[in-house]
């Protein structure tokens, strides 16, 4: 019979088996699958794993926060936290072109694991055998034709974007599961709820969630909305109902408003809820009317760049999920 202690069980033998004594790594993301994917692993192997968070400054409000204080406390993980916000921002200074900025982001992504990856390869000893933890779930397995890995992912030999010299076994621990079956093993083991029912958020995260140039300003402004957004939404219990609620910023756009004394000329954003079963289609969730006023009375009236909420109701097609 399947139960989340069953897998969990059959798990830990099957990786302990793969791994041996040898060091492994984890990248986490803050996300369901590379958190319960590190978790098992941590049970599994303990201090042998070391986990790595990339900060790269375009998290929401309290998210580095959650995987650096509530995961760790949850799991016991040793994390190493990289800051890379400069890093990144230097890097998509002057880019507004979406594809442009998805490949500044990975590649940079790329190259701060990279580096995390080899200081602690460097530290075990050097040229043990070295293990790298992914997420992958099944229906990531049945899509890239039933082979090896997640789509962008070489399996058992190395990872897409990781140079030669730095070669990577993958320990998937969650290759049989669907994302509902996850959910529970997670909750078995301890996550935070918060981590096991997170809403997707894409890996580039608020980069691509600001039409126009991303500045450290506009993330802060950004965050602030988000923040409300996701509060009110919560309060109202609409979080199982909503798949995810991107909420962009534009930049480029200004329109005039009048708040506290007097003319504005500020920033509008958009609030973009969706219900969907797997993101590939979509409709835009109806949220009640007084949510959405609460929302709004809020942002406008503390985040003072923004002077108009508006309400995407596009359903994907044609619209996509995120704006960029
Ligand atoms: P779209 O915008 O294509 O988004 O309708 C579909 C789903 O994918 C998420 N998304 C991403 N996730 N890296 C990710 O990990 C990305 O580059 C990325 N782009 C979009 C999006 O949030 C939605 O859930």
């Amino acid at each position: 019979t399947w139960t989340p202690g069953n897998v969990i069980a059959e798990q830990v033998a099957a990786i302990r088996a793969q791994v041996g004594d040898a060091r492994v790594i984890c990248g986490l993301s803050g996300g369901v699958d590379s958190s319960v994917a590190a978790a098992l692993v941590q049970k599994a192997v303990g201090d042998q794993l070391t986990c790595v968070f990339v900060d790269h400054g375009l998290l929401r409000a309290g998210e580095a926060e959650q995987v650096e204080q509530d995961f760790v406390a949850a799991t016991g993980v040793d994390l190493r936290v990289v800051d890379a916000a400069d890093r990144f921002l230097d890097a998509l200074a002057g880019v507004t072109d979406p594809e442009t900025k998805r490949k500044i982001i990975g590649r940079e992504f790329i190259r701060v694991f990279e580096q995390a990856a080899r200081e602690i390869v460097a530290e075990a000893g050097g040229d043990e055998v070295r293990f790298l933890v992914q997420g992958t779930l099944y229906p990531d397995v049945v899509e890239s034709g039933g082979g090896e890995g997640a789509a962008n992912i070489k399996s058992h030999h190395n990872v897409g974007g990781l140079p030669d010299d730095l070669q990577f076994e993958l320990v998937e621990p969650l290759r049989t599961l669907f994302k509902d079956e996850v959910r529970a093993v997670g909750l078995e083991l301890g996550v935070p709820e918060a981590i096991v029912w997170r809403q997707p958020f894409p890996g580039p995260g608020l980069g691509i969630r600001i039409i126009g140039e991303v500045t450290a300003d506009r993330l802060e402004t950004l965050r602030a909305a988000d923040a409300i957004a996701r509060e009110e939404l919560t309060a109202a219990g609409l979080d199982r109902d909503i798949w995810q609620c991107p909420v962009v910023l534009l930049a480029d756009v200004r329109s005039v408003g009048v708040q506290g004394d007097g003319r504005t000329y500020g920033h509008p954003v958009v609030l973009r809820p969706v219900s969907s079963e797997d993101a590939m289609t979509a409709d835009w969730s109806r949220v009640p009317y007084d949510v959405l006023a609460r929302i709004s009375n809020r942002i406008t009236n503390s985040v003072p760049e923004v002077n108009r909420v508006v309400l995407d109701v596009t359903s994907k097609p044609p619209g996509t999920i995120e704006w960029e």
